[in-house]
């Protein structure tokens, strides 16, 4: 079989997951490729998606080690058939957990026909220059690898005839999924504390980037200094889109278990391919 053309459907606050599979892509060298960003919400409440055929790469970070809860009600609305997919997640140099299997379970029950799937690295949306987590990965290993599995994927389509051909894969993960631990304590915290970045009206330029890059939408454009602590995820789009660093996550709490983090994070884990 060949792969004439490819859809990408992607969530990906601070850009690592769409690098990820743009050269997944490009090592996939179908003939048209379309990128179908779903990361600000607006998109993902749009009509549904429909795939009849074409080759999809779905593809989310890992948050808590799940599927970014933000996500899954749209994963759900995509309607399909007949379509192989190829699935991806990207994760902070952590564990990848169970994301991995809930993209895949979620993927089948919509219809898909998982053919190949990845866990790659990227540096973590709360990485910096003073603590670094993956700093600067994806890198050229990365990138080389994730484009080697596009055309991996490509070899394995020219040695079947028709999509009955394709043979099951397995991924790794649990059932049931890990409970998003640190998900539960952060909606607890948020009761008494706002864990939500911060505004530096000094170096703000009043671009209003962070409205627009916002995945739920959480910070007014009217006064960007708000951020509604119930929608806001997280996700650091904010802070890592932002052109002058006005935006800045300054809560010592949530400072203190990132110094942590980037502790049990130090030994490079590398990319997992199924096929
Ligand atoms: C809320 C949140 C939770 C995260 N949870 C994990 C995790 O469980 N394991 C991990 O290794 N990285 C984790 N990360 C890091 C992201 O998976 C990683 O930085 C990814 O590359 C971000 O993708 P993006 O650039 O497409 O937004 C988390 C990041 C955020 C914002």
């Amino acid at each position: 079989m060949d792969i004439k053309s490819i859809s990408c459907v992607y969530f990906s606050p601070t850009g690592t997951t769409k690098t990820i599979i743009e050269n997944i892509a490009q090592g996939l060298q179908a003939e048209r490729v379309e990128m179908m960003d779903c990361t600000i919400r607006s998109l993902r409440e749009k009509d549904s998606l429909v795939f009849n055929n074409d080759l999809v790469i779905l593809a989310t970070p890992v948050y808590y080690g799940r599927v970014p809860e933000e996500v899954v009600p749209f994963l759900k609305t995509l309607r399909v058939q007949n379509t192989p997919v190829v699935l991806t997640v990207v994760y902070g140099n952590r564990e990848y957990e169970d994301a991995l299997i809930e993209l895949h379970d979620i993927s089948v029950e919509q219809g898909f026909i998982p053919v190949a799937a990845g866990a790659f690295i990227a540096e973590h949306s709360y990485s910096n220059p003073s603590r670094p987590i993956a700093h600067a990965r994806p890198d050229v290993d990365d990138i080389e690898k994730a484009q080697a599995f596009g055309s991996k994927i490509r070899e394995k389509f020219k040695t079947i005839d028709s999509l009955e051909d394709i043979e099951k894969i397995s991924v790794p993960g649990n059932i049931p999924y890990i409970e998003p631990e640190n998900l539960n304590m952060i909606k607890q915290v948020r009761n008494t504390l706002s864990f939500t970045p911060e505004t530096d009206k000094d170096k703000c330029i009043q671009c209003n980037l962070c409205a627009e890059v916002c995945p739920t939408q959480a910070i007014n454009p009217e006064d960007i200094s708000q951020i509604n602590k119930w929608q806001c995820i997280i996700c650091f789009a904010c802070v890592k889109n932002c052109p002058t660093e006005a935006k800045q996550m300054n809560d010592p709490h949530f400072n203190a278990a990132i110094e942590q983090l980037q502790k049990a994070c130090l030994e490079r884990k590398e990319p997992e391919m199924y096929l």
